[in-house]
């Protein structure tokens, strides 16, 4: 029979420390871009891939995201009262119906892997996703959200699948690189994976942004990965004791990627998201019109 990914996993656990001292007290992924946090973007894009268990990987500042999915009583009450009945949508609305949301604790913040692992007791025996909510994806208009993108291509060749994209060569050093073999149309074979290479050592300049089909022997691959980059172990590693055993897919997800990680990123994510608002859009445009901005070439500052 073949297998869905019905899990994603949030890992949202980091100490964020690019953002100090707004990441102090809640996690980088309840950073607002425009109205509605980082999180919320992801779980929104997973939701529409089909996801029904939502699984939080947190950690030090452990309330505001489970605070952010919980129901609200009393504030649902004071909107009732006050007939604001679209914000009181909006609030209903953040865990869609028929979706579950699961914490499990970090205790360490002991990488990427690491958080990876502490969700095997909720995922179990699944294929499941991975979303690094700090990397907002833009949904496609014709192809639609990219954890969608990249189930359809799980539903076809049930096998592990990383969304990739293409990099500046002097940037290699900030994410995982595969060494992609020829497989299909925007699909590599994954024949090696390396965490945060040098330019001249990286395999190639497909990085992976944040976005993971995984089957669940990466568990039992992880539970033996030694500490690699950065001291930590490194989900890049497990991935590539996967590949040894099991095909693993590079997919180049169509969609404009914000690292919102980064204070520039996130700042251009603000501005793009700000100008397509639909209630604030034209008069943020106006504003920045006379502030000396120019509409009619698309920005091209890099990150
Ligand atoms: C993590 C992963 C890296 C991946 C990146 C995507 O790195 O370890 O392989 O390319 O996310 O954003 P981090 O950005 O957490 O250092």
């Amino acid at each position: 029979m073949k297998r869905q990914v019905r899990k994603a996993v949030f890992p949202v656990a980091g100490l964020g420390t690019r953002f100090l001292p707004a990441t102090k007290a809640s996690p980088k992924e309840m950073l607002p871009i425009v109205d509605k946090p980082l999180i919320q973007y992801g779980v929104e894009e997973a939701v529409a891939a089909g996801v029904e268990t939502l699984v939080f990987i947190i950690g030090r500042t452990k309330n505001a995201i489970a605070d952010h999915f919980d129901k609200a009583y009393e504030l649902e009450a004071e909107l009732e009262a006050r007939h604001k009945t679209d914000l009181l949508q909006v609030v209903r609305g953040i865990v869609p119906h028929g979706v579950e949301c699961v914490y499990v604790r970090q205790a360490e913040a002991l990488g990427l892997g690491h958080a990876v692992l502490c969700a095997r007791p909720v995922v179990g025996d699944e294929p499941f996703a991975v979303i690094l909510a700090d990397d907002l994806i833009e949904e496609d208009a014709r192809e639609g959200g990219t954890m969608s993108q990249m189930a359809r291509h799980f539903n076809k060749y049930q096998c592990s699948i990383l969304g990739v994209e293409r990099v500046p060569k002097t940037e290699t050093n900030k994410y995982g690189i595969v060494h992609p073999l020829p497989f299909a149309n925007r699909i590599s074979n994954v024949d090696g994976i390396v965490e945060k290479p040098k330019p001249e050592d990286a395999p190639s300049d497909l990085a992976v942004v944040g976005r993971y089909i995984l089957t669940p022997r990466i568990f039992d691959l992880l539970t033996r990965v030694q500490r690699g980059a950065g001291n930590e172990i490194q989900l890049t590693d497990g991935i590539a004791a996967l590949l040894a055993e099991e095909q693993v897919l590079a997919y180049e997800f169509s969609g404009r990627r914000h690292d919102c990680g980064s204070k520039l990123g996130y700042l251009i994510a603000t501005v793009e998201y700000g100008l397509r608002h639909p209630e604030l859009g034209d008069r943020f445009r106006d504003y920045l019109h006379a502030f000396g901005c120019r509409f009619d070439e698309p920005a091209s500052v890099g990150d």
